[in-house]
């Protein structure tokens, strides 16, 4: 995308606010939410009352048949008569955190599995293969890409565990006074997983040197809570088998069609930004067409 593009597009709006608002603006702005009033840059504005215009019509029309997807289970929950309904409010700042959830977060995923793609060319190799093994005609793609493609996913999964992007949000508060080995944790603190500590632990993670791509650490199978790319337990990512299926589908025709090399000005070294995402300074990889 150019500048000219992330300034007017949708999806430039969403990189906007995601790349330059910490977490904790975030969490004014879903109180102004609250408000009903508007509080920050033009671009969370605009952002807002792109919502509005998105949810407001459907709000209205109760008892109307609507496709049943996610917006519509949050109107029919404010609309419900059931004990711990949601209020408008909520639904309103839970539609901006999908939003904003949904999108940056599965792009910078995409530019992590390219980067990888282009340094690994074995791999990469593997992986098309498998693809074209299972490419028959009349294939049920959802059932391809999600299901059959092993190689693919045990790649996403490398590729998470090398690259994890969201750690701020991957917190949860103590509700009673607790040991674990020699350490008390107050009730009431809160405990925030080190997603890095976790990845790069050579006891979780095997024979395999924890700093080197290697996806034959995925023939054994790996502590539950190795991987917390998505979270874990009740709270897991909402949009964790969404995002998959959007990369997986997406990388899918993306190997089947070209290959992905890399731009040749090596040393090539990510320059890797945190701020409320984990997330590379750019990518650039070169794609040259299958014959
Ligand atoms: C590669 C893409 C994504 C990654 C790495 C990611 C990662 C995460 C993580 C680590 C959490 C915290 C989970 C926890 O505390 O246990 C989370 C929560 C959440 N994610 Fe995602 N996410 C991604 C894509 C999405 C998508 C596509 C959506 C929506 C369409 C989404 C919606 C949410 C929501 C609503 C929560 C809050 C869940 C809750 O608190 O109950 N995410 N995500």
């Amino acid at each position: 995308m150019s500048d000219n593009d992330l300034e007017y597009t949708f999806l430039g709006k969403i990189h906007r606010i995601i790349s330059t608002t910490q977490l904790a603006n975030i969490c004014t702005y879903l109180f102004c939410f609250k408000q009903w009033i508007y509080w920050g840059t033009p671009t969370d504005v605009w952002f807002s009352e792109h919502i509005h215009q998105l949810v407001q019509p459907r709000f209205k029309q109760i008892n109307q048949e609507h496709t049943l997807d996610l917006l519509q289970l949050m109107i029919d929950a404010v609309h419900s008569e059931k004990e711990g309904k949601l209020t408008p409010s909520e639904m309103f700042s839970n539609a901006f955190v999908f939003l904003t959830a949904g999108a940056e977060t599965t792009s910078i995923s995409l530019a992590y599995c390219t980067y990888r793609l282009a340094r690994h060319s074995t791999i990469q190799e593997e992986i098309y293969n498998e693809i074209i093994q299972y490419w028959l005609p009349n294939i049920d793609y959802y059932d391809l890409v999600m299901n059959k493609l092993t190689k693919l996913d045990n790649f996403i999964r490398e590729v998470f565990r090398m690259h994890p992007i969201v750690i701020q949000v991957l917190n949860r508060e103590c509700m009673e006074n607790t040991r674990i080995g020699q350490y008390n944790i107050e009730k009431g603190s809160l405990i925030q997983v080190d997603l890095h500590s976790i990845n790069f632990n050579q006891d979780l993670w095997g024979f395999q040197s924890v700093d080197e791509f290697h996806l034959e650490r995925y023939l054994e199978k790996r502590h539950p809570l190795a991987n917390m790319g998505f979270g874990a337990g009740p709270r897991q990512c909402t949009g964790m088998r969404f995002a998959l299926m959007e990369i997986k589908s997406c990388l899918t025709r993306l190997i089947k069609e070209y290959i992905i090399k890399p731009t040749g000005e090596e040393p090539y070294k990510l320059n890797i930004h945190e701020k409320f995402l984990i997330m590379p300074e750019k990518v650039c990889v070169r794609l040259v067409k299958r014959s």
